[in-house]
């Protein structure tokens, strides 16, 4: 997985296709046997006769305009274009002949005399395939001379902050625009003109920056000239070696091969091979990697005694010695229990394995657990509840064997773009779609894809939206009653059917809670139903509400009542926010439960664990963290040891969050910067960026990929050291000296793992857990022949309205979400380019309600809620149904969270981030909390700007 040198990937030429029926042709002599359907230049490539080819790539349906991949056949006249035609039983091809090597020099003749031959100066030379092809057809003279009509002075597009379009070099193939509305989805691109005239055009013919492209960078892998190129690429030249590995922005885990020069990223390339990404991927992963390198980003070990002091730069052996003795202090004066840790979705299974055994094993209390509680906690739950094992189902690939899809409480388009593209395809192939959001997102009109339905739910009434789709299948006949008496729990089965076919639960008697028009919840239900392959995907729109486990469990079983589990296609699949929120779940990060989502009061399981581990574990669950917070403002919660989360802007109402760490004796934050949270931290200890180190992630598909080393950590360790060098200075040893060991250890106490390996990793690309002895290479589809837990259980979903109503005083209800170029708090994406299309927070208002507030476009909207209040600049739009408004939580100082509330999940605790009643006012200036956070945020950087710097060779 490690290369040397970069070498390009084999590309056939045309995707390969799937047919029971094979063909056998020869080619240049050779017998070769295809699946009926692969195209001539792909069987030929399959049998290693590489035909030349500029304008076809395998990942792109054949297009046939270049003509220089012309073949002879016996039997048909011309030279048709090996890459559109498909190989047939008994054909006789032939590829190499004099003509043809004629007829190929002379197409490119035609491309170089409209070329500017600088190739000795081209930020392509070495990696273009006009060069590569000029060589291999042998040209050596260009007869139509230079002096014609040519683009040699077109002016070039910089505006993209990451690629530059340079049309002088453009060979019109047409790669771009076909990766653009085959790969992602965008339709972007156009060639606009006729003939000679004809350039590659974005949008309106505009700067591609103002134009709908989304920066995924399909079209610049697609091209094969360098007129679409990285400005890395033209900054530093072409790389020196490569390694696969995994992106570290979301769940979706696209696997990139990561090219560089030394020490230095040159650019990310999505991997071919990925199984998450098949080669795709976002403006995130392929291009916002340079916040590793941001001059912000602090590297030395950090101490003060209080968050009013000046910083002070130590030693890490002086950080961490500091440290400990501070933990030990209040254990000692509080008790065991008044100290605790928080583990990170960014950060690798490894990671994440030690900060919890850290806790449980150095710190003796179960006080653990992760950011995944503000976000699918009641994914586990649900799921493990109804089908008994508390991950998605499926693998991504599985969306297309889908006939009809619903997207819940999910914007995949801003939030999981590489899914939300495969989707689109699949749509575009005929699949239905049925959207439940409150808002209109992308997907309910995109360019040549139309939902069948969208509900708009209102915010927090998921759960009765279900229960009326539920009625639905039930009274009319829509269950799919063989499945449900062989897979599932009788008796259960019967009471939910008996619940969800009351009156009080049809879409009519439920249309006034859910403002969802009964005929559409009744026609969405049917098409779901009965409209062949069906699958959910579901975000933090379901999650993130005080009901956020009851609606998972609702979704469970409307999977089980109409059979869509078990098979490709269908399922039940959350949409995983962090690049590792899976691992950290699965990677025992909840204080009730040990790795693999085992009670820590079951004495069999904490046995195995005290034996391997050699220590005592407490058998009661530790703290939730709303808990924790609690409990430093009640004064028996003394010390944090936080790892890449930055709990003061992720979590709700964050005057209450503040409140609790300044209420602290000693935080430690590991982080790459001095984030929301280090500004009330003790020690900093600086972390290291997913380039920096080994481990492993585990993407929402359960997969899980490798993250590969591929730069010196700028802090001098990788997180895992740090988690080591701190449990050994608390007094409980740990040896590692690599994480491939943690990974051992994990895959001998955690038996959906127990089959996992680096080796094995390395070997298939990655794997999906279980992957055990029953099923050593991994599990893609689960519960295929019986659910985890046995049988499936229905559990009765009742609707309880949130206690977050609109009120007279708070008439509105606001709802969050993300949107592409910036990622979660935003610590990464702030620091990149990104910042073009997104550089603030926007408050969406229907323009109705603005119009009753007297609130324009761009004004300055006071935000209040119970929690607090805060400004942000509003923005009018039908997107946003009458009623509710909408914001995303990318920038600190914009306090998103400052007015949600601490109302949470009755199951799990996640936060009810989704439902918030709030007023508007039109205002003139900042809100008090963020005049006080500007003063605050300033003290602190001024502290850091200041710090006492460690002598050198510390
Ligand atoms: S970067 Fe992506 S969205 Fe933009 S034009 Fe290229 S393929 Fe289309
Ligand atoms: S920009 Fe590149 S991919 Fe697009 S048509 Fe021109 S040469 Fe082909
Ligand atoms: S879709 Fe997610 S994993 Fe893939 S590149 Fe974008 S942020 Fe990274
Ligand atoms: S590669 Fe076949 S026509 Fe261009």
């Amino acid at each position: 997985m490690l290369e040397t040198v970069i070498k390009r990937d084999r590309d056939y030429g045309t995707p390969a296709r799937v047919s029971e029926k094979q063909v056998s042709l020869t080619i240049d002599g050779q017998e070769i046997r295809v699946p009926a359907g692969t195209s001539l230049m792909r069987a030929a490539a399959e049998a290693g006769i590489n035909i030349p080819k500029l304008c076809a790539t395998d990942s792109l349906e054949a297009f046939g305009s270049c003509r220089l991949c012309l073949v002879e056949i016996d039997g048909r006249r011309g030279y048709p274009a090996s890459c559109t035609t498909p190989a047939e039983e008994g054909m006789v091809v032939r590829t190499e002949t004099p003509k043809l090597h004629d007829l190929r020099r002379g197409v490119m003749e035609l491309y170089i005399s409209d070329h500017p031959l600088d190739c000795l100066t081209c930020p392509a030379n070495g990696d273009c395939e006009l060069q590569d092809m000029a060589g291999v057809v042998g040209l050596r003279n260009v007869r139509y001379g230079y002096q014609g009509a040519n683009h040699l002075n077109d002016a070039k597009d910089e505006s993209n902050p990451y690629f530059t379009y340079d049309p002088s070099k453009c060979i019109v193939c047409n790669r771009c625009v076909r990766a653009c509305e085959e790969t992602q989805g965008t339709f972007a691109l156009t060639i606009s003109g006729k003939g000679f005239d004809s350039r590659v055009s974005a949008g309106q013919s505009q700067p591609f920056l103002e134009s709908e492209c989304v920066s995924c960078g399909a079209c610049v892998q697609a091209c094969p000239t360098a007129t679409l190129e990285e400005k890395t690429v033209i900054m530093m030249g072409q790389a020196e070696h490569s390694a696969i590995t995994t992106c570290a922005y979301c769940g979706v885990g696209c696997g990139f091969k990561a090219e560089m020069k030394g020490q230095e990223v040159v650019r990310m390339v999505p991997w071919k091979d990925g199984q998450a990404n098949r080669g795709h991927s976002c403006v995130k992963g392929r291009f916002a990697w340079g916040y590793a390198t941001h001059k912000e980003r602090v590297t030395k070990p950090m101490i003060r005694k209080h968050i009013t002091d000046p910083w002070r730069e130590v030693s890490w052996e002086e950080a961490i010695a500091y440290a400990a003795s501070e933990f030990k202090r209040l254990q000692a004066k509080y008790g065991r229990d008044s100290i605790g840790g928080i583990t990170s979705s960014r950060c690798t299974n490894e990671e994440t394995w030690l900060v919890q055994k850290l806790v449980r094993a150095g710190f003796g209390t179960n006080n653990v657990d992760t950011c995944a509680r503000v976000c699918h906690s009641p994914t586990g739950y649900g799921l493990k509840q109804t089908l008994g094992e508390s991950a998605g189902t499926q693998t991504f690939d599985s969306v297309m064997f889908s006939d009809v899809v619903i997207v819940m409480g999910a914007n995949p388009s801003s939030a999981h773009p590489v899914f939300a593209s495969r989707l689109k395809r699949r749509l575009r192939e005929g699949a239905r779609l049925i959207v439940i959001d409150p808002r209109r997102t992308e997907l309910v009109s995109a360019p040549h894809v139309k939902a069948d339905y969208h509900l708009p739910v209102r915010p927090g009434t998921n759960v009765a939206l279900l229960s009326a789709m539920a009625h639905v299948i039930a009274t009319e006949s829509l269950i799919d009653e063989s499945f449900v008496a062989e897979r599932c729990e009788t008796k259960a089965f019967q009471q939910w059917r008996e619940f969800v076919s009351r009156p009080e639960n049809s879409p009519e008697a439920t249309e006034a809670i859910t403002g969802v028009p009964a005929a559409d919840v009744r026609g969405a239900a049917r098409l779901y139903a009965t409209g062949g392959n069906a699958a959910i995907y579901y975000g933090l729109g379901v999650t993130e509400h005080s009901q956020g486990s009851t609606t998972v469990m609702g979704i469970a079983n409307l999977a089980m009542a109409t059979g869509n589990i078990g098979r490709e296609g269908v399922g039940v699949n959350p949409l995983r926010g962090q690049n590792n929120v899976q691992g950290s779940c699965d990677m025992g990060s909840f204080p009730h439960e040990l790795p693999g989502y085992r009670h820590i009061s079951d004495d069999k399981v904490r046995g195995e664990f005290e034996r391997d581990w050699g220590v005592t574990l407490q058998p009661e669950p530790g703290l939730r963290i709303p808990n924790m917070f609690e409990a430093a403002l009640s004064g028996t919660f003394k010390g944090l040891y936080c790892q890449g989360e930055d709990i003061v802007q992720s979590d709700p109402n964050t005057q209450h969050v503040a409140a609790s760490l300044a209420a602290m004796e000693c935080i430690v934050v590991q982080d790459l910067f001095l984030n929301e949270t280090a500004k009330y931290a003790h020690v900093f200890l600086p972390g290291s960026s997913f380039l920096e180190k080994d481990g492993t992630f585990t993407n929402a598909e359960r997969r899980i990929s490798r993250v590969r080393k591929v730069m010196e950590p700028r802090n001098g360790k990788s997180d895992w050291e740090v988690t080591v060098d701190l449990s050994n200075a608390m007094g409980y040893p740990m040896h590692y000296t690599h994480p491939s060991q943690i990974m051992e250890e994990i895959a001998r106490l955690t038996p959906t793992f127990s089959g996992v390996t680096y080796a094995k990793i390395d070997r298939l690309g990655s794997v999906q857990w279980p992957c055990n002895d029953e099923a050593p290479e991994g599990t893609p589809i689960m519960h295929i022949d019986e659910f985890v837990r046995g049988k499936g259980k229905f559990i009765i979903t009742q609707y309880v309205p949130s206690e977050e109503r609109s009120t007279r005083k708070y008439p509105l209800l606001l709802t969050t979400g993300r949107i592409l170029s910036q990622y979660n708090v935003g610590a990464q994406t702030r620091r990149t380019p990104n910042v073009m299309w997104h550089s603030e927070d926007l408050l969406e208002i229907h323009p109705q309600d603005a119009e009753d507030r007297g609130i324009n476009e761009g004004d300055w909207v006071g935000v209040q809620s119970r929690a607090g209040d805060t400004v942000l600049r509003a923005v009018l739009t039908d997107r946003i149904q009458p009623g509710v408004v909408y914001t995303t939580f990318h920038f600190p100082e914009s306090g998103a969270n400052v007015v949600t509330t601490d109302n949470s999940d009755w199951a799990t605790n996640c936060p009810e981030y989704k439902v918030t009643a709030v007023q508007l006012t039109r205002v003139s200036q900042p809100s008090e909390w963020q005049r006080q956070w500007s003063r605050f945020s300033d003290i602190q950087q001024k502290l850091l700007a200041e710090r006492e710097t460690a002598p050198a060779g510390k």
